[in-house]
């Protein structure tokens, strides 16, 4: 067996949490490549909701070895604190059956301090970060100053090198930001406590992994945050500071060029975005609440991280046929499918337009999407409530009509769609 892929298809929120969940039921390792406590990945089971921002979640079934692997940034608070929420909930985690690279790197409360002043003084030009100190952390990555996990295993040497790190941050944190200082003794003990709970989780996850591949035993990879925030693929500089795409998982979890089976890409059936940056299908008003719903409903949409109502708009194949190609896709997961239902017509953009030109194709990539504007088909809608259908053969004709249109444009299959926010609210088609 190889390695699986999901990945999100558009700027994050595709609803990936709840099909790595189906996914993983098969699985024998569910593994995360990418991000922090940036992410928010929903599951509902059984009428339970677990909201997860760091642990892989597939974890939530009993069978598969959750993997953190060397490419995120983990907040040991945030991870503790998921710890205990998910023993509340009768899923406890011993070392083991959770198991964290002793590679990812750590945030700590001076990144994210860093992250919000950043932010503040971006002004006008504000990125809409979650504020959780991703950029800092991914920066400190790449300018070798991080620290690591495997610095929580010395707990001596770790209290002095969060101190000084602590430090470092605050010259910058009062002189660049004008921010207030943080306590740097009173950090490092805090950390030092979390260290020790957080110590047995560390292992050499790369070689877990290349072993269980030897063995024959399946591997999901679970992408957080979607491929238009991709730091290099994505709507630059509107992009989160780690690779979301899935190339980003060889390097995330340290595996060497191995088999891949499945590239699954997760797509709403209409498109959203939280924080700025361009987004050419954007609807406001009536038709935005229409899409986005008004917060009364758990699936409306509003952050799972941050509780920001996201930018909604329509379908944008453009876009997908984009993610499609630097994902190498092999098939599409289409969610929040039931939505749609009640329109008298689905708008989908099939190309852009510029001038008297019309771009089937990025000519450079999306970072720059001002020039456009979409070209939109309309399609007949459905009334039907989705939500109790299981088959495709149960699909109104419009609705079948509208993912195969989606399959032509893309050129990839369609092979699971949900209609609804449980684990049974999905139907196969390919
Ligand atoms: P950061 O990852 O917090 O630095 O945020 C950078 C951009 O990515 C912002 O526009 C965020 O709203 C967006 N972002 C980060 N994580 C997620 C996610 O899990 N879902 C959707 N958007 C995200």
């Amino acid at each position: 067996m190889a390695l699986d892929i999901i990945v999100g298809a558009q700027w994050g929120d595709e609803g990936k949490g709840r099909i790595v969940d189906l996914l993983s039921a098969q699985a024998d390792v569910v593994a995360r490549f990418n991000g922090g406590d940036n992410a928010g990945h929903t599951v509902n089971v059984a009428g339970q909701t677990f909201k997860l921002h760091l642990i892989p979640s597939g974890i939530i079934h009993p069978r598969p070895v959750g993997i953190m692997g060397n490419g995120m940034v983990i907040n040991p608070l945030t991870l503790l604190k998921e710890l205990d929420m998910l023993a509340e909930n009768g899923v406890t985690l011993s070392p083991g059956r959770l198991q964290i690279s002793y590679a990812a790197h750590l945030i700590t409360p001076a990144h994210r301090a860093l992250d919000q002043a950043q932010e503040k003084s971006r002004g006008q030009g504000q990125i809409g970060t979650t504020g959780r100190g991703i950029g800092p952390a991914y920066t400190d990555k790449a300018s070798r100053r991080g620290l690591r996990m495997a610095d929580m295993l010395d707990p001596k040497s770790f209290a002095e090198k969060m101190a000084a790190h602590i430090n470092d941050t605050n010259l910058i944190l009062q002189k660049l930001y004008g921010a207030e200082p943080l306590d740097a003794n009173q950090v490092a003990e805090e950390y030092r406590v979390c260290a020790e709970k957080i110590a047995p989780y560390i292992s050499d996850t790369a070689q877990f992994l290349a072993q269980a591949l030897k063995q024959g035993r399946s591997i999901l990879a679970e992408g957080a945050q979607g491929t238009l925030l991709d730091i290099d693929h994505g709507t630059y500089p509107y992009v989160t500071s780690s690779p979301t795409t899935a190339a980003g998982v060889l390097s995330g979890l340290g595996l060497g060029i191995s088999p891949i089976g499945r590239v699954i890409g997760a797509t709403k059936s209409f498109q959203t975005r939280v924080g700025s940056g361009p987004f050419p299908t954007e609807v406001f008003d009536e038709d935005a609440v229409r899409l986005r719903g008004t917060g009364a409903n758990p699936w409306d949409e509003f952050g799972t991280t941050t509780g920001r109502p996201r930018r909604v708009g329509w379908l944008d194949t453009v876009l997908l046929r984009y993610a499609a190609r630097v994902n190498g896709l092999t098939e599409l997961v289409i969610t929040k499918m039931d939505v749609l239902s009640g329109l008298p017509s689905v708008r989908i953009c099939s190309a852009y337009r510029a001038g008297s030109e019309t771009f089937h194709e990025l000519p450079l990539g999306p970072a720059d999407l001002s020039p456009y504007t979409p070209v939109y088909e309309d399609l007949p809608g459905w009334q039907a409530d989705l939500t109790g259908l299981r088959s495709a053969a149960q699909l109104p004709a419009e609705a079948r009509a509208y993912l195969r249109r989606i399959e032509e444009l893309t050129g990839v299959p369609v092979s699971l769609v949900s209609v609804g926010p449980e684990r049974s609210q999905v139907i196969q088609l390919n």
